[in-house]
């Protein structure tokens, strides 16, 4: 049965953009896979905790030498990893906060890098290959080329390296400038601002369009 792990991380609750074009793709998923289930994650609402020196330990030391507070870390990676394993989709809204992804998604790739369970330390191979990820990106601004802050956006090339060792590979969406509506020095750019989110939108509503019910 197909299976969709759905995750968000925006911390702008009901007005988040990315919130919005996750519950797009879900839906559109969920229409092209009537059979399919889902699971979801909200990472805004209900950050996992970050690595710390249990988390970082349990990853070089033997499972059966771990201490109770490195198990309970190792429990944490196991159980994210396990859900990134049911799914054959993942569809994960990826905010842009400054210059950067939102820590919550930093904390969850830290836990989703872990020797034996998403990677062969021995082969290097990834565990986690075959999937499909999507990610719904959403920024105030824009990075393109040509653009005052181009080479600002530090998710779009972090995410792929991040996750590589596991044999994740994103694809992204993304709409741009979600701001210019809400900051009047930005009042120009709302044009653009809305042909970004339709195009963002349009790319959504073609993922599945091909899938015969
Ligand atoms: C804490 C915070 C930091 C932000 N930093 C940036 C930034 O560095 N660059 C940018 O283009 N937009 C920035 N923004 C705007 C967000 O990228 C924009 O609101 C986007 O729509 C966020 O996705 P969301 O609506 O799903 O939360 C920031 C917003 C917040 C709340």
């Amino acid at each position: 049965m197909p299976h969709l792990l759905h995750i968000d991380s925006s911390i702008k609750g009901n007005e988040s953009v990315s919130r919005k074009l996750t519950a797009r793709a879900v839906a559109a998923w969920r229409a092209a896979h009537p059979d399919g289930t889902v699971t979801y994650r909200d990472l805004g609402r209900n950050p996992v905790p970050h690595l710390d020196d249990n988390g970082g330990l349990a990853r070089q030391t033997p499972v059966e030498q771990h201490t109770p507070a490195q198990a309970a870390s190792w429990r944490v990676s196991e159980e994210l990893i396990a859900e990134v394993r049911a799914a054959d989709t993942i569809v994960l809204g990826l905010p842009l906060y400054n210059y950067g992804a939102p820590s919550s998604v930093k904390a969850w790739v830290d836990h989703l890098v872990a020797p034996g369970l998403s990677f062969d330390p021995s082969t290097g191979s990834g565990l986690l290959e075959g999937r499909d990820l999507i990610v719904l990106g959403s920024r105030g601004g824009g990075y393109g080329p040509e653009t005052p802050r181009h080479g600002w956006d530090h998710v779009t090339p972090w995410l792929p390296h991040g996750l590589a060792v596991t044999g994740l590979e994103p694809r992204f969406i993304t709409a741009e400038l979600t701001l210019a509506p809400v900051v009047p020095a930005m009042a120009e750019l709302i044009p653009l601002a809305e042909q970004s989110l339709a195009e963002a939108e349009r790319e959504i509503d073609g993922l599945w369009a091909s899938v015969s019910v």
